[in-house]
């Protein structure tokens, strides 16, 4: 089988960046290379991240165009160059354009850190959505990994694992054990899946074969 070549998009910190490039380290996730990493922002420590790991890296920002299309096309443009055959979301808080979308049909995926369709949707990104999770008073929030379609964190969903919310949680001690408990897991092991041929959509479901 192929080898999956993947593209990784952050915005910040990078710890699922970093699940990916263990992930691929230790086994947990075989016939796969990352192409690249994208962020939009420069400086943030997934960049040194990827450093490390000897993985080329590219800051591409909306801030440098003055129109959102030409940011759209030059991200749509680096992706294709990389030769990727599946974009992951690891973190990455920038709108996915739909010219991506269409391109990429069924082969991007994003992490998100709460039980989509809880706290999902415009507005939920970040700290935000534990922050949310803990004014609604939920005894238990997790992680959702899924397919990303035109509809906002609405795509067909991959797996999703469960994580307990604890009475004096803060906004990140929740994040962080979502994080450990759900998110570092979930992305390596879909990626995982995907490339040894693992996951076939149908029906805006998915379905393993295990
Ligand atoms: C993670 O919790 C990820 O699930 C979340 O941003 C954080 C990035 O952390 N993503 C979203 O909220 C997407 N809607 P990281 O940079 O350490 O991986």
């Amino acid at each position: 089988m192929k080898t999956l070549s993947i593209t990784v998009l952050v915005s910040g910190g990078g710890t699922n960046l970093q699940a990916v490039i263990d992930g691929l380290a230790d086994g947990t996730i075989t016939n796969t290379k990352i192409a690249g990493v994208i962020s939009n922002n420069p400086g943030v420590y997934a960049l040194e991240r990827a450093a490390k790991a000897n993985i080329p890296s590219f800051v591409i920002s909306p801030k440098d165009y003055e129109l959102r299309e030409d940011f759209n096309l030059a991200l749509k443009e680096k992706i294709d160059s990389l030769g990727t055959d599946l974009v992951v979301l690891a973190g990455f808080l920038v709108r996915i354009p739909e010219i991506l979308i269409d391109a990429y049909e069924n082969r991007i995926v994003n992490i998100h850190p709460a039980l989509i369709p809880a706290f999902s949707g415009k507005g939920y990104y970040g700290l935000l959505v534990h922050e949310a999770a803990l004014k609604r008073g939920v005894k238990l929030s997790g992680a959702t990994v899924h397919f990303v379609n035109k509809d906002l964190d609405a795509g067909p969903i991959i797996a999703q694992k469960a994580v307990e919310v604890l009475e004096d949680d803060s906004p990140k001690t929740l994040q962080r054990r979502i994080m450990e408990q759900a998110e570092w897991k979930l992305l390596p092991e879909a990626i995982n899946l995907i490339a040894n041929g693992k996951i076939r959509v149908e029906n805006g479901k998915v379905f393993i074969e295990r």
